[in-house]
């Protein structure tokens, strides 16, 4: 319950950005709107019931908000300047950690006044945290932008059950060693109970670089963590003794991996307008024989280029025309100040005026590129239209654009071919799993799903769409909260939910 006398929550939400996008005005008269994500729609009842509140930046630099309510949610606005959004968010948060972290497709910079900036930022999300905590609250952390939130929690507020989810991948130590800061980082994560990761591998990674930098003991899953003499009357819970006798306390570290609002997405699928749009979609494309899609955020890692070289190349081949098959492309824009970002959006534009140049017939552009975001009702009618679905990342934590395919194909219709460098490739082995560095074995995955029979498109969409409508977000946040609130580490009900076949790509895990 919120105690009378100050706003205290029993459940604190912590992420980079708020659920909410600012639509106009300032202080009290400022407007906003939920954004659509499956975050909230997963933690929205669970925040109503456990009396929650969200930490986050409203996204626009140099402004402060009174915390407000938003759809019945509490939120606390995290205020950061200019310089901050530069150096922590764009610099630090987007220039170093993200290209570390997807395998250094983009070189990482490595500045020392980005990491005093992140630092900074992190106690200001830390400090909210702690002020609004009730005692022994749950405080649930997002994210590689604030991974020494944690630590600052457990030394302010032992009592608090602190939860951290990380939503990109966790690189191998080969590449994470880079980091100047690597031991303050795993640091700051060793401060929570339990480190969620999208993949095996992932949690891997981590438990290797824990081992790797401070030779602690790690058992499976878990991690001990050796007590230090302030740290030992202030510990209660997984507290235990290490194998060498000394007192620990123990850390969960294993894969959870995220989902989507599986049922919104059937729910929009079915709407008779939405499939409509669907047709209409198809018809102003002048009605290819295939139409294929590709949806990202305008990013490095999501491997648009190399999709776009096996269509361009399948079009010189002369394996179909651009009357045939229609590709359309919604790269929506992201991070644009940071020049990596600048720099791919030239390339890729590069690329699509190369091969429309080449390939395109009057009235049959082969790219249909989008730089645009669009809402989720012309996303689903996107999805319904597309007969194949191309999802090429290069290195991704999850990517959830390939479960909502998957839970828009109500028809149990479409062909989703799918990077196994994303985390989703765990889970959606029916897809047509591909690595997107090998051109001609995208090539052919393109072919095959062009030409796959009816038969085939089913079954694999059926075993797709039982995954995903089985495993969706709510189940997703149930489950990382059941294991955050569990007393013992070492409960079975540990265990993990993923296919068992599930094989990491070489050189990435253990
Ligand atoms: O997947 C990581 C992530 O930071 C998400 O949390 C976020 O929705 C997405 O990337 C976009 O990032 P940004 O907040 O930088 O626009």
């Amino acid at each position: 319950m919120k105690s009378a006398e100050s706003e205290q929550y029993e459940l604190v939400i912590v992420s980079n950005r708020l659920p909410v996008d600012h639509v106009s005005g300032e202080g009290d008269d400022a407007v906003w709107r939920t954004s659509p994500g499956g975050l909230v729609a997963a933690l929205e009842p669970v925040m109503r019931e456990r009396d929650g509140v969200w930490i986050g930046w409203p996204g626009m630099p140099d402004v402060h908000f009174e915390p407000f309510e938003a759809d019945g949610i509490d939120l606390i606005p995290v205020p950061l300047s200019a310089e901050e959004v530069e150096d922590y968010y764009e610099g630090f948060s987007n220039d170093t950690l993200w290209p570390l972290y997807h395998d250094v497709i983009s070189p990482p910079s490595y500045h020392r006044e980005w990491w005093e900036a992140y630092q900074r930022v992190n106690r200001r999300f830390a400090d909210a945290a702690i002020e609004v905590a009730a005692p022994n609250a749950i405080v649930w952390v997002h994210d590689y932008q604030l991974q020494l939130v944690p630590k600052m929690l457990r030394d302010a507020r032992p009592d608090l059950i602190i939860g951290f989810f990380n939503h990109i991948p966790f690189p191998p130590y080969g590449i994470y060693s880079q980091l100047p800061w690597r031991r303050q980082i795993v640091d700051g994560l060793l401060g929570a109970d339990v480190v969620g990761f999208q993949r095996v591998a992932d949690a891997g990674n981590f438990a290797r670089a824990v081992r790797r930098l401070h030779g602690f003991e790690t058992r499976g899953n878990i991690i001990n963590v050796p007590l230090e003499d302030g740290q030992l009357e202030q510990t209660v819970r997984h507290r235990a003794t290490g194998r060498r006798g000394h007192p620990i306390r123990t850390v969960l570290a294993r894969p959870f991996p995220i989902s989507i609002d599986a049922q919104e997405y059937q729910k929009l699928a079915a709407d008779p307008q939405i499939r409509a749009r669907a047709r209409e979609i198809r018809e102003e494309l002048g009605n290819p024989r295939v139409l294929m899609l590709g949806v990202d955020r305008l990013d490095y890692t999501k491997g648009i280029r190399h999709r776009m070289k096996a269509f361009g190349e399948l079009l010189e081949d002369g394996a179909f025309t651009s009357e045939e098959v229609a590709l359309v492309q919604v790269a929506s824009p992201s991070r644009e100040r940071v020049d990596a970002y600048a720099q791919l959006r030239d390339e890729v534009e590069i690329m699509v005026s190369r091969i429309n140049g080449d390939f395109s017939q009057l009235g049959h552009p082969g790219i249909h590129y989008l730089h645009q975001g669009y809402p989720r009702e012309e996303m689903v009618a996107l999805y319904l239209a597309a007969d194949v679905m191309l999802v090429t990342a290069l290195r991704d934590g999850m990517n959830l654009v390939a479960k909502e395919y998957v839970a828009s194909r109500t028809d149990q219709d479409g062909v989703l071919i799918l990077s196994e460098f994303a985390g989703a490739s765990d889970e959606l082995r029916q897809a047509l799993l591909v690595n997107p560095h090998d051109i001609d074995g995208l090539k052919s995955a393109i072919v095959h799903a062009i030409r796959m029979p009816q038969r085939e498109r089913t079954r694999r969409m059926r075993a797709l769409r039982k995954r995903v409508l089985s495993h969706d977000v709510q189940r997703w946040s149930a489950t990382f909260l059941d294991a955050l609130t569990r007393e013992d580490h070492n409960d079975p009900a540990n265990h993990l939910d993923i296919p068992k076949r599930t094989v990491a790509p070489l050189g990435y895990g253990d």
